[in-house]
């Protein structure tokens, strides 16, 4: 999706980045990328990329990232209803919210099954559209890679 807005400038931040294929994008683009996961061993995946990488548990009662503003931030595969507000509070005014993960409906497939990391349709639409405009949308079933429910999201922060 942020291939679309053209060349990227300034801090994206890829959350619970797993091994940074999004990571990678993002500095493809020209960001200038900060991944965050809990895993302290992805460390070696993403030095020799020359790219930055802080271990640090998402979930702690106190959001760890709060005075961080990015104009990009990314998580995929990865969801924790309690931080979601603080997450979105990462995006700056004007910045770049893209949130893709498996939707309601994809225990027929398989894991995840947990309704906890399961998105409702348009829940991200509808949770942020105070604070967002959502630009693209996307709650269904997918074939690619497997047989699955996703639910994507991608919205810009109102200055
Ligand atoms: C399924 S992987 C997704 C990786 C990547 N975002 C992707 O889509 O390829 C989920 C990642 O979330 C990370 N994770 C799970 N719980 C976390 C937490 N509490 N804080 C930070 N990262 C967490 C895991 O270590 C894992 O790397």
């Amino acid at each position: 999706m942020l291939n679309r807005y053209g060349p990227g400038h300034g801090l994206a931040l890829d959350l619970a980045s797993g091994n940074g294929r999004h990571s990678r994008l993002l500095a493809s683009l020209g960001y200038e990328v900060v991944a965050v996961d809990r895993n302290a061993e992805l460390a070696s995946v993403y030095d020799p990329m020359g790219l930055r990488f802080l271990a640090l548990d998402l979930e702690q009662a106190t959001f760890p990232l709060a005075d961080v503003q990015a104009e990009v931030v990314v998580v995929s595969n990865y969801l924790y209803r309690p931080h979601l507000d603080a997450v979105s509070r990462l995006v700056k005014p004007g910045g770049i919210f893209v949130y893709e993960t498996f939707g309601q409906g994809n225990e027929r497939f398989g894991k995840p099954s947990n309704p906890d990391y399961l998105l409702a349709p348009e829940e991200l639409d509808r949770r942020f559209s105070n604070s967002f405009e959502t630009l693209d949308s996307f709650f269904g079933e997918v074939d690619d890679p497997s047989p699955a429910i996703r639910a994507r999201y991608c919205g810009r922060r109102r200055v």
